[in-house]
């Protein structure tokens, strides 16, 4: 049988860059400072610089960056906060962790992203913020979700965690970046996203200094001062060994992204008029960075499609198999069944399909044609 295809393998993935991590490690343990100092200021710098914000502030998970730019922004109990509800759960569970209530919108059928009409249907008077998430690496169509923010007094937030480096031809057909768009934005660091720390790690980025001061304090403690705390904040530092290595992670970023763009035009040109396999449009000037390779098939097929590919040594996983509004930890929310009936469907009908930057093409070749046979 040929070798099995995972669907990530991290350690093959670090294997390159492990004697520059090492040597990271090594700076760090002779300077002796582990928590701030010039690494992590250093990260942060790159990190705006990369994503065209002026300020980034590294912190310590994609969940923490959720949370406190959201609570930069002022939102807090009495306020509700509009998201997708085919985003991982950590998106509405910061704004529960805000004390907001989470609103889970619907989502476009042909990209899954956000579907601002039905944003615009959910907007009350106690509506504070919406938090567009840039799901598998794909960017939202941002200039109607801002016209009704702007229309309506809301706050913007971008769930980046997926989509570090994906670019949207703006409004004026200047190219628009994850991070770089609304007034703040959180990213996730986790070790399988497109840029991942070996470990935890998140980081907000924002164009706006009193917010990103307002972050820089709540990740320590509210502390305005030495042992003057003027908020009720969290320790949410993000440590100086994983900023030494998200350096060294993003600077390889470019090409780990141009790898995985490769790749997804090759299932796509692979899987091309399958018969039973859709895929996730890309509309004209979105540029994804590919996080994840999702395809759909017939629900009721789902299962048997993903027991066939995993029979064949493909492993696929499923992002996500329910929407947020039916987990039992939102049941009191009251969204039930049937209201957001496009995330719905599609929840039973995605599997994503390996996807990683040092996936070989004949890799792809193999999955794609497992897969036409699977389905048909
Ligand atoms: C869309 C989205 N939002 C938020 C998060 C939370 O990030 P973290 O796991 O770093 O807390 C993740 C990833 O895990 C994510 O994919």
């Amino acid at each position: 049988m040929t070798a099995p295809v995972p669907f990530v393998d991290l350690a093959a993935l670090i294997r390159p860059s492990k004697q520059d991590y090492l040597a990271a490690f090594e700076r760090v343990l002779d300077t002796g400072g582990f928590i701030g100092g010039p690494a992590v200021a250093a990260f942060e710098t790159g990190f705006a610089r990369y994503c065209g914000s002026p300020h980034a502030v590294a912190v310590r998970t994609g969940t923490d960056a959720l949370v406190l730019a959201l609570r930069a922004l002022g939102v807090g109990p009495g306020d509700e906060v509009i998201t997708a509800a085919n985003s991982f759960f950590a998106t509405a569970e910061a704004i529960s962790h805000a004390g907001a209530t989470p609103v889970l919108a619907d989502v476009d059928d042909a990209t899954l992203l956000i579907d601002a009409g039905d944003v615009a249907r959910r907007i009350t008077r106690r509506t504070r913020c919406v938090i567009p998430v840039h799901l598998f690496g794909q960017i939202v169509d941002m200039a109607p979700l801002q016209a009704l923010a702007a229309a309506n007094r809301l706050r913007v937030l971008e769930d980046s965690a997926q989509a570090h480096g994906a670019t949207r031809t703006g409004p004026g057909g200047e190219p628009w970046r994850a991070g770089s768009i609304a007034e703040i934005a959180a990213f996730s660091f986790y070790p399988t996203k497109n840029l991942g720390a070996l470990g935890e790690g998140g980081a907000i980025t924002t164009r706006d200094p009193g917010l990103a001061e307002r972050v820089q304090r709540l990740r320590d403690h509210g502390q305005a001062g030495r042992h003057e705390h003027v908020d009720v904040g969290y320790n949410a530092r993000l440590d100086a060994l994983q900023c030494a290595c998200l350096s060294i992670s993003l600077a390889r970023l470019d090409a780990g992204n141009a790898a995985r763009v490769r790749l997804a035009a090759r299932y796509r040109e692979q899987l091309a008029g399958a018969p039973g396999v859709r895929l996730v449009a890309e509309p004209a000037g979105s540029s994804p960075v590919h996080h994840l390779m999702v395809v759909r098939v017939d629900a009721a097929r789902r299962d048997a499609v993903r027991e066939r590919l995993a029979a064949a040594g493909i492993a696929t996983a499923i992002h996500y198999p329910r929407p947020i509004h039916l987990q039992p930890a939102y049941a009191h929310l009251g969204q039930g069944a049937g209201s957001c009936p496009v995330a719905e469907r599609a929840a039973n009908e995605m599997i994503s399909l390996p996807m990683y930057p040092d996936l070989t093409t004949a890799q792809v070749d193999r999955v794609a044609a497992a897969l036409r046979t699977a389905v048909g």
